[in-house]
């Protein structure tokens, strides 16, 4: 019988756990703080920094959220980084991606203080991943490893295959399930755009991860009987709803789950975790930043 993972309660689990976390932090007299800036008019992103936003209030996180008019200037999104990156009530700084294409992505991350840099994607926090002494887990790669830990899913000596290679999701995640760690010691496949006989490896994988942002590409055919599959994807596609649109993952879901041992739906599997993640990273932040210990899930 297939499991589908429930990606909600898990990160249901890890918001309590957090909750704990800030009691102790507000008992030093701590309220961590996260500010959100975006600069983008994408509809997808003002949906996520707004849940970002609500997961903050509902948890106790001071939530702060800088909004810039997509035709501003760079310096403009330089100066409000610089001005959180000063303000002591702000633990963590979250600029949402893509931004506008008049701004240097790269350059704008290289500018978050690398203490602050809840989304783990300063060079500095990069480094520190590979080499196996991370900071900040960057949200989703974490969340990722939370879901299988939950489910009992062994990393250690499994084939794990990712399908993307991208620096939010791809590349850390890889990173993280090849460590010397309980939660890697994985054998890892990161496959990508111009990977032959993609089928062939993906069908190997014990732990199967789609996140390269193709509706429903991954089929019953890719993926290898009793497999974990865990799709990262959330992609738009028109349909005949209010909205105009509905959310699907880079899995075929209905076909995957034939040959899965365990799954993860879109929506309610690996979303709910990046967002819950997002907050232990903060938590995290504003312990290290104001010399508390402070226990995390
Ligand atoms: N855009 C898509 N995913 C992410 C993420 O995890 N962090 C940021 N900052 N932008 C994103």
């Amino acid at each position: 019988m297939t499991e589908v993972i429930d990606g909600n309660a898990v990160a249901s689990e890890v918001r309590e756990s957090l909750t704990e976390s800030i009691e102790t932090l507000d008992a030093e007299g701590v309220t961590p703080g996260l500010a959100t800036v975006l600069m983008s008019d994408d509809p997808a992103s003002e949906t996520y920094v707004s849940m970002k936003q609500r997961d903050c209030e509902e948890v106790g996180i001071n939530g702060i959220h800088v909004e810039l008019d997509t035709e501003a200037p760079a310096a403009e999104l330089h100066d409000t980084i610089d001005d959180l990156n000063d303000d002591p009530a702000v633990h963590g700084i979250l600029v949402q991606m893509p931004l506008v294409d008049h701004v240097d992505e790269r350059r704008v991350l290289r500018s978050v203080d690398p203490m602050k840099d809840v989304d783990g994607f300063h060079p500095e926090n990069v480094g520190r991943l590979v080499a196996g002494n991370d900071r900040y887990r960057p949200c989703t790669p974490h969340g990722v490893q939370k879901l299988l830990e939950a489910y009992d899913v062994e990393t250690e000596g499994a084939n794990a295959v990712i399908v993307g290679r991208s620096n939010i999701v791809g590349k850390p995640l890889a990173n993280l399930l090849l460590q010397k760690a309980p939660d890697g010691n994985a054998t890892v496949t990161v496959c990508h755009s111009r990977t032959e006989n993609l089928a062939e490896k993906t069908r190997n994988a014990d732990i199967l991860v789609a996140a390269a942002g193709m509706p429903e590409f991954i089929d019953a055919e890719m993926v290898g009987d009793g497999a974990t599959v865990i799709d990262v994807g959330i992609n738009r596609v028109d349909a005949d709803t209010d909205k105009g649109y509905e959310l699907v993952g880079d899995v075929d879901f209905e076909s995957a789950k034939e040959q899965a041992g365990l799954i993860t739906p879109v929506p309610g599997g690996v979303g709910p975790m990046t967002r819950a993640m997002l907050l232990y990273n903060t938590v995290k932040a504003a312990g290290l930043q104001n010399d508390i210990d402070v226990e995390l899930p």
